[in-house]
């Protein structure tokens, strides 16, 4: 482990309400708090800008040039765990344009640099992963499986090119030897999704019972994979293998032509969180649904760290109003346990009990200097 990049130092020109704004980060721990509105999301955000070259808050990248300016400008120099080899990266907005460049060299393509730095957001939106719909579900747990899975974002990918295919075929009255041009590959990406959404649901419940131990939950979490087809008749139904697929959509084809859409298949499918039995998003309290929309990110985060050997840069905004202080403790000791850089904001000092060996603390309200 420890492949993945940290970040030593952000510089931000007029990003969002900085005007001018130079920092180092602590290789561990970086713990910022402000008063509302003092700019503890944007400074999370321009680190966040850096690493995916996109926001976690907006679609528009406008947003991020500070009022009643026309350009912004991020930097930030990283470097790998011994600190030997630096790297620098810059994004510039000018209006409509960006510029990106790596070690003052203007790039197009950073896509490969993009892959060694790795970041895991925790903001008040995501409870959306709950709340939101089934889409939204199925977004984020295709993208943690694509994060670990290059192939299963293309399998994806051609799913639903297929997808739109069949559909097209289906409106335009349903041709039986059109449709089994496609078929047979369509049945193949279905298994396949279905197969590794599975896989990784596994996986992800080996990580959430260490980590209810960890952070003292004594409910009891369990993410439901709520498929679409369902096989009631069949045994061993889990791995939906291509042959089970075939015949399920060879019973629905009547139906598919009367809807003049598929209506079946892995893009229909949700992913249902329960708690102690009950569906998270009926019957959940806001904190509870909190603590497990944390409990999963960690364990997204677990399950990627071990497959990729690679260690995550984690950003947990606005961490107090998410846990309370006990939790917060626990989970600041657990990522400190694992060598991975954490950001953490909050509107209240950190609390002296335990305080972690090493760390770096922002106060925002100062001026965003490093005031430890
Ligand atoms: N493009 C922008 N230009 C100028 N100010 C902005 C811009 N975007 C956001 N702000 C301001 O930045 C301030 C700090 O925001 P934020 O980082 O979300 O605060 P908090 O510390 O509460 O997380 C807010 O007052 C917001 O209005
Ligand atoms: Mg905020």
């Amino acid at each position: 482990m420890g492949k993945t990049l940290k970040i030593k130092s952000v510089k931000l020109k007029n990003f969002r309400n900085y005007e001018s704004l130079g920092t180092k980060f602590h290789p561990k721990l970086n713990y910022i708090f402000g008063k509302n509105g003092s700019g503890k999301t944007n400074l999370i955000e321009s680190i966040y800008f850096l690493t995916n070259l996109k926001s976690f808050r907006t679609k528009k990248r406008s947003s991020l040039i500070k009022k009643n300016t026309n350009a912004m400008y991020v930097g930030g120099v990283f470097s790998d765990d011994d600190m030997s080899k630096d790297v620098k990266l810059e994004a510039s907005l000018f209006e409509q344009k960006r510029v990106y460049k790596l070690n003052n060299k203007t790039e197009q393509n950073l896509i490969d640099y993009l892959k060694s730095v790795n970041t895991m957001v925790f903001f008040p939106d995501s409870l959306r992963i709950i709340k939101d719909s089934p889409l939204f579900r199925r977004n984020f747990f295709d993208r943690a499986i694509s994060s670990i899975d290059p192939t299963y974002l293309l399998e994806s990918k051609e799913y639903s090119r297929i997808l739109r295919e069949r559909n097209k075929i289906l409106k335009n009255n349903g041709d039986d030897r059109l449709l089994e041009v496609w078929n047979s590959r369509f049945f193949s990406c279905a298994s396949n999704i279905f197969k590794k959404r599975t896989a990784f649901l596994e996986l992800l419940k080996q990580k959430i019972s260490p980590l209810k131990k960890t952070l003292n939950i004594n409910k009891n979490i369990e993410i439901f994979y709520s498929k679409s087809l369902k096989y009631s008749h069949k045994k061993n139904t889990e791995t939906l293998a291509y042959e089970i697929i075939k015949e399920e959509y060879e019973k629905n084809k009547e139906e598919e032509k009367i809807k003049k859409q598929t209506c079946l298949g892995p893009h229909l499918d949700d992913f249902v969180i329960y708690l102690d039995g009950d569906s998270s998003r009926e019957n959940a309290s806001q904190g509870e649904q909190r603590l497990v929309i944390i409990l999963i990110l960690l364990a997204v985060s677990d399950v990627y760290r071990e497959v990729s050997e690679e260690n995550l840069i984690y950003l947990f905004d606005d961490m107090s109003s998410e846990l309370d202080r006990e939790k917060r403790q626990s989970v600041i000791e657990y990522l400190m346990s694992s060598d991975s850089q954490v950001f953490i904001t909050s509107t209240e000092k950190p609390e002296t009990k335990n305080p972690p060996e090493a760390y770096s603390l922002f106060d925002l309200d100062l001026g965003g200097g490093i005031i430890r």
